[in-house]
Order: structure tokens, then sequence, then C-alpha cells
């Protein structure tokens, strides 16, 4: 059985990727690493947790001692928007903190690795549509800087030192558990908050910005399939495109209009517009799908029932 320590557990990915886990190899075996003494309840009353912050090796290095940890699965990031903001962080945590992951993984011989990656190792000079697997790497972003080198990293600790070292490059990613926070496609969570709460929504990209996305539920079936996949069936490592839908941001609130026929929208681009506009409206994945079997369930209708439901859910029990 393995024992996994989640790195950035309490985060709008790992929050629920622990307790996905949890159902999937039992409890005790999926270890919640958080950044805070005060974890989510969630986390902290379904199984083990503790503190760790990626960037202090030796808190890592305890952890793994203290729970015999054979993977790791390193989400903690700074996002985009943050990484614009302060350069120096997103480097420091998207940076040090992996090669710390990856330096302990290699020191105790573990099982796997995942590291994920994202769409925003893209830059102006990709290809917008359909983007390919293999194409230029030139992301305008810090974050995306971090990425791309992240996923060399990643590949060069599968072929140097022979570490199973496993990513995929996620799109914007929707989901109604923990909010995300710093990335340019959090509009595309905030809409449904405000439309449930208020009926209305500014959006800080324009009308037409269209960029890849996914509901949280294939999120999760993404990175458990990967994490699963055979390893000799893998012709990559780090840098799977994983795709589920594309829509601009007045596709989204026209699919929210269609249950909230009331609900309004505005447009207000700020500095966020700049990174999604440098990102690709969509992504080849036939990589993924060839080689373990990547396939998405929900389309944008099919998440905003969702998404409208659970939001509605949370404010009628006043948690939002
Ligand atoms: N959702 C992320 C961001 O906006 C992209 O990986 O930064």
């Amino acid at each position: 059985m393995r024992k996994i320590l989640v790195i950035g557990s309490a985060g709008q990915i790992g929050s629920e990727l622990t307790l996905k886990l949890r159902d999937l190899y039992g409890n005790n075996n999926v270890i919640a690493g958080v950044i805070t003494s005060n974890p989510p309840k969630k986390l902290s009353e379904t199984g083990p947790w503790e503190k760790v912050d990626v960037l202090d090796r030796q808190e890592l290095v305890a952890a793994v001692r203290k729970f015999k940890v054979d993977m790791i699965i390193n989400m903690a990031a700074i996002l985009s928007a943050t990484g614009e903001e302060n350069h120096m962080l997103a480097w420091d945590v998207n940076m040090n903190g992996l090669i710390n992951v990856l330096e302990v993984a290699r020191e105790f011989k573990m099982k796997q690795v995942v590291v994920p990656s994202s769409i925003a190792v893209f830059g102006p000079s990709a290809p917008v549509n359909n983007t390919p697997q293999e194409t230029v790497l030139k992301p305008s972003t810090m974050y995306g800087i971090t990425k791309v080198a992240g996923e060399l990293l990643g590949d060069y600790y599968v072929e140097k030192y022979g570490l199973d070292v496993r990513g995929l490059r996620y799109p914007g990613i929707i989901s109604h558990v923990t909010l995300p926070g710093g990335g340019a496609t959090d509009y595309a969570v905030a809409i449904y908050y405000e439309a449930v709460k208020n009926g209305r929504y500014t959006c800080f990209v324009n009308e037409n910005t269209r960029l890849p996305m996914m509901y949280m539920p294939d999120c999760l079936k993404s990175t458990i399939d990967l994490m699963q996949a055979d390893f000799s069936r893998l012709r990559r490592h780090c840098d799977y495109n994983v795709g589920a839908m594309s829509f601009s941001a007045g596709e989204l609130a026209a699919s929210i209009k269609k249950y909230i026929p009331e609900f309004e929208i505005t447009y207000e681009p700020d500095s966020r517009q700049e990174i999604a506009d440098s990102w690709p409206d969509s992504v080849d994945d036939s990589a993924a799908r060839e080689d373990w079997g990547w396939k998405p369930g929900y389309d944008l209708d099919a998440m905003t029932r969702d998404m409208l439901e659970a939001v509605r859910e949370k404010h009628q029990v006043g948690l939002i």
C-alpha cells in the first residue's frame, strides 16, 4: 500500500485530492501536508496531517520519516497572477519547493512523485488552437517559466536517477469546495459564487477570452489516472496536455443564464487579461488519451448545473 504525502493539501486541488485519495487508499495512508498549524477540519478529522512548508527541507524530511512516506504529490504553488505581483516568491516556491521534493524523493527512493504543470507553459508564440503536445514553450509569465523549468527538472530526475516522476498540464480548474487563489482563471469560479449570491458578476477578462478549462471531478480523475498508469506505457513524464472543455467568458455567462435567466455580467479587464491572452484556447491531449486512456466526463452545461447546485447549497447554509 502506498503512503502518500500531499503537499499543499489545503489548496484548491489539494483539499479535494487528499480526500479522494483517502477514499481510495485508506485514511491513514494519505498524509495532508499543510503550511499552517491549523488545517481545515475536513483534512484533520479524516486522517493524518503534518505541517510541511515545501521550502523547509528538514520539515519535509521529518514528515517523510514520521509517516514512512513513499510517494509525494506536490500541490504547493504560487499561481500566475500572484506570480506577476511577486515574481521572487513564485520562483522560490515553485522552483526551490520542487527541487526540495525531488531531492527528498531521490534520497528516500520514493515509489512515485507527482508534480503538476499547467497550460501556462505556453506563451504567445505557441499555436492557440488545439495547442500541440510538442511545441514552442516560451511563456511570458514567471509562473509559466517555473512550470517549464519544473517539467524539465522532473524529466531530468526520471532520466538521471530513475525516479518515477509524473505530471500533467492542468487547464483552469473550476470547483466549489476550496477557492482558487491568485490565478488568471479564477473568474471561472468566482462567476458561479457571484451569480448565486448577487445575480451579477464583473469579470476581469473580456467576453471573448477563451481558455481551456476543467471541472474538479475531471481534474481529480486525470491526476489519479496518471498516477495509476503503468510506467512502461508512458512515453512522456511530466508534461502531458490534458483537455476537457474550452469556452469564452461570454459562453460561460450564457451557460449560467440558462439556469439563472436574470444573471447579468459586465466586463472590466485588468492585468490578468494579458496573462489569459498569452495562453492557448484549447489543447491537443491525444498523448494523454493514447498513453493512459484520458477521457474527460464534464462539458460546460453539465459543470454549470453541478456548480450552481453546490454553490446554492453553500449559500443556503450560510457558508458563503
Ligand atoms: N489556473 C492557473 C492560473 O490561472 C493556471 O494553471 O494561474
